[in-house]
């Protein structure tokens, strides 16, 4: 197994480029099961949890081909509608087949990807819109199987804001006979990029960004050709890194517009971020004080503060000026990285939901482990300020969701390499 070992101290400045956002292509990769005709997708990142949904898809019978950041899937050879325990297990994102396999083939047996670190995430909401629009849905041997002659359009309710959720049935509804209305649905701007692809595909879709999306079910969708959007965590992370060691960086292929929450934060603590838009070229650029004062934090769903980068700021906040409560309301049991970063020499407290956080002047390298994908990124921002050296184990839970994270920020200055645990 992997590990990280970063060398603290270091200012981060220069340029680095931001990929392809993986919440925005997994989804989007499932959507290629709803046609027979190819769909090539730009701008992919190259990471673990996007092998694993390749694989997934592979085994259904979809042709897949790669080249660099570009691939082709072509789902006309379609023949096994299934999705294996041995590969949902590693990745709660796989639930996204069910609504394209339900839609296209009429059937669907998905395992049930069951609980994850930061919660128990169920995914009931899935499986009662399917069942609004007709399909019969049991849940057998931890296998959630589905069946419909066709699906029918209907109003869809979902009891809280699920991204994933909103993405499936929007999803399935696109095949579906009639109009389907999903209420409550998820603004993510990544909901937004797969309503795109999918109109690109021939499905007719409105409201996408906002919490009512209303979809009219046409008899098929045809190829197509479309660029994933930025990764606006990615994003996010980079800037917390950066802020967190006093740095002056630009990001490049990325744009504020996606993360107006997490920028407004970064300049309560005292950042300065410009963004940059030329018909050529979107970049961000971001100039730290050499010390942040702490900010509060509460995670909702978008356009408020985003869950996923509520551990790197609880990683900054530990060496700002001040004190932050964090509450995250998202997920039960994420703050799995505060009793790491205690580890660091951080001064955090938890109470249920809520963490308070008084900034330390200086963290302490020591052995750390990651427990999950965010976790292990707020660890890396605290061992980029942390006295000497961090050792952050277990990083393929970092692999799945940040593209060559060593090379890039060793680009920008970070004395940080990987070595065998
Ligand atoms: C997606 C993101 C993940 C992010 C999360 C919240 C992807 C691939 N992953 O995850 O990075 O942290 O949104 O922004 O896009 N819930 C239910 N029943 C359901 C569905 C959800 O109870 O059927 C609950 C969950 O347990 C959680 C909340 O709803 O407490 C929100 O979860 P959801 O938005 O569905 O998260 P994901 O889509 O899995």
């Amino acid at each position: 197994m992997d590990k990280l070992v970063i060398e603290g101290g270091s200012r981060l400045a220069g340029e680095v480029r931001i990929s392809g956002a993986k919440n925005a292509a997994l989804p989007i990769l499932c959507a290629a099961l709803l046609s027979t005709e190819p769909l090539v997708l730009e701008n992919v990142p190259d990471l673990n949890d996007i092998g694993t949904m390749l694989a997934l898809l592979a085994q259904m019978g979809v042709r897949v081909t790669r080249e660099g950041s570009t691939v082709s899937l072509d789902a006309s050879t379609l023949d096994n509608p299934t999705a294996p325990y041995e590969m949902v297990k590693t990745m709660r994102a796989s639930i996204l087949v069910l609504g394209p396999l339900v839609a296209r083939c009429g059937i669907a047996k998905v395992s049930l990807p069951g609980g994850c670190a930061i919660g128990a995430r169920p995914v009931d909401q899935h499986i009662k819109g399917l069942q609004a629009m007709g399909a019969e849905v049991s849940v057998e041997h931890g296998y959630v199987q589905a069946r419909v002659s066709q699906l029918k359009g209907a109003r869809l309710f979902t009891d809280m804001v699920t991204v994933t959720g909103t993405e499936n049935l929007m999803m399935a509804a696109c095949l579906a006979d009639g109009e389907t209305v999903i209420e409550n649905a998820a603004r993510e701007p990544e909901v937004v990029d797969l309503a795109q692809c999918l109109s690109a595909m021939g499905a007719r879709i409105s409201g996408a960004g906002t919490d009512v999306i209303r979809i009219r079910g046409v008899d098929r969708l045809h190829g197509a050709r479309h660029r994933i959007m930025p990764d606006r965590i990615e994003t996010g992370t980079f800037l917390c890194a950066a802020a967190a060691t006093g740095g002056e960086v630009r990001l490049l292929g990325t744009s504020t517009g996606y993360l107006d929450a997490v920028v407004d934060k970064l300049m309560d603590a005292g950042c300065d971020i410009v963004s940059e838009k030329t018909p050529q070229h979107e970049a961000i650029v971001l100039r730290a004080p050499a010390r942040l004062k702490a900010v509060s934090i509460r995670t909702s769903p978008y356009p408020a503060f985003p869950t996923d980068m509520q551990a790197q700021f609880m990683a900054i906040n530990c060496v700002a000026e001040g004190s932050a409560v964090i509450r995250e309301t998202i997920f039960e049991n994420r703050f799995m990285h505060a009793v790491e970063l205690i580890r660091l020499g951080a001064d955090i407290k938890i109470d249920g939901n809520t963490a308070f956080v008084t900034g330390v002047q200086r963290l302490q390298g020591a052995t750390v482990m990651a427990t999950d994908l965010r976790a292990s990124a707020s660890l890396v921002v605290a061992g980029l300020v942390a006295e000497g050296e961090t050792h952050v184990e277990r990083i393929y839970h970092l692999d799945r969701g940040y593209e060559h994270i060593e090379a890039k920020l060793t680009g920008l200055g970070a004395r940080i390499r990987r070595e065998k645990a």
